[in-house]
């Protein structure tokens, strides 16, 4: 199924995604000024009236781009400004809305009433399937190795099994750090490559340097799959836990009905501010540079990989008319 018309101009197919109290306007901004879709997670403007006055910056400042925004709603019952967001979003016409933890047939009728596109995030094919069922055009399939909450699945089990009945926009997301993985996703038949974590160390993301230098530091070892702090599974530095004070290496299970997306999680140590979210894709993330440089060094990773591919399926040339 041909893409959108939003997304006909992309630099790379690349979605940056949201990330709690990382992506401001000041992020946002640069990423789609790069050429890909920028966003952020409608949470992180606060008070809830600085939503609109964010929207206002962006569009501004975004003028004359061709890569479109996205915005983050996290449907979810802790979530007590979802109504009022999705009215600031109706007043931009943001294009594209990302949802996340639930999928709410009312949230994708009023976003298809203002012309956008709605995506919802899943860890597995079930998600998947509901939230096709309640009305999302597209889907982020987020695999094991994701930054902050996600699943357990081998991003080939996901693909496969999303794309065996599903033809329409489809995002592959966990430790795409490099070209090379982003030519990966679409060999795997996704639209996108939806990277969050590379975009921690860059100079505009809103990020302690500390946090961005240990993910400069960092490789997949690093990482802690832990439900303790949110009550859902996620992905953390394995430095910030034990500055907490806790053993990354014996760590409770999470109590799932506290779960309060945005205010500091279960345990002392506030989620997201001090436990440091991260992918296990780190290892190719080896200096702290503007978003621009960033993109840039992807750019040329992924045409690399392009033609090394073209050299590798050629000694395959007996598989190919
Ligand atoms: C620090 C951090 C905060 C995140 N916050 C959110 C969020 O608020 N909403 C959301 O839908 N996903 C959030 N995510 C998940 C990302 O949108 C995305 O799925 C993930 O970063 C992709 O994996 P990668 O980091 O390995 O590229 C967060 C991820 C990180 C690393």
């Amino acid at each position: 199924m041909p893409l959108p018309a939003p997304f006909a101009s992309l630099r790379l197919p690349v979605i940056a995604a949201p990330m709690f109290i990382v992506s401001t306007p000041h992020l946002v901004i640069a990423q789609m000024r790069s050429g890909i879709v920028g966003s952020f997670p409608a949470l992180n403007a606060r008070p809830a009236s600085q939503l609109d006055e964010w929207l206002c910056e962006i569009e501004e400042k975004t003028e004359g781009c061709a890569a479109p925004l996205a915005v983050n709603l996290i449907v979810h019952k802790s979530n007590n400004r979802l109504q009022e967001d999705l009215k600031v979003l109706e007043k931009h016409k943001v294009p594209l809305v990302i949802t996340s933890l639930g999928a709410m047939p009312e949230v994708n009728a009023a976003v298809h009433g203002w012309g956008g596109l709605v995506f919802h995030d899943v860890i597995n094919d079930r998600f998947a399937r509901k939230a096709v069922e309640k009305g999302a055009d597209g889907l982020i399939a987020v695999a094991a190795g994701a930054g902050g909450h996600a699943g357990p699945q081998s991003p080939f089990a996901l693909m496969q099994e999303i794309r065996a009945w599903f033809d329409g926009p489809l995002a592959l997301s966990g430790a795409i750090a490099c070209g090379r993985s982003i030519l990966a996703a679409q060999a795997m038949g996704a639209d996108f490559a939806y990277i969050g974590t590379p975009f921690i160390a860059t100079n505009e993301a809103n990020a302690a340097s500390e946090y961005k230098q240990a993910i400069v530091d960092g490789a997949a070892a690093d990482i802690v799959y832990s439900s303790l702090f949110t009550g859902v599974h996620g992905n953390y530095l394995r430095a910030s836990i034990t500055a907490a004070g806790l053993d990354p290496d014996n760590l409770p299970e999470g109590d799932k009905t506290q779960m309060d997306f945005g205010s500091g999680g279960n345990t002392a140590a506030k989620a997201w501010k001090d436990i440091w979210g991260s992918g296990q894709g780190i290892g190719a993330i080896s200096s702290i540079e503007p978003v621009e440089s960033r993109i840039a060094a992807l750019e040329t990773q992924y045409r690399a990989a392009m033609d090394a591919l073209r050299d590798r399926v050629g000694m395959a040339s007996h598989l190919v008319d």
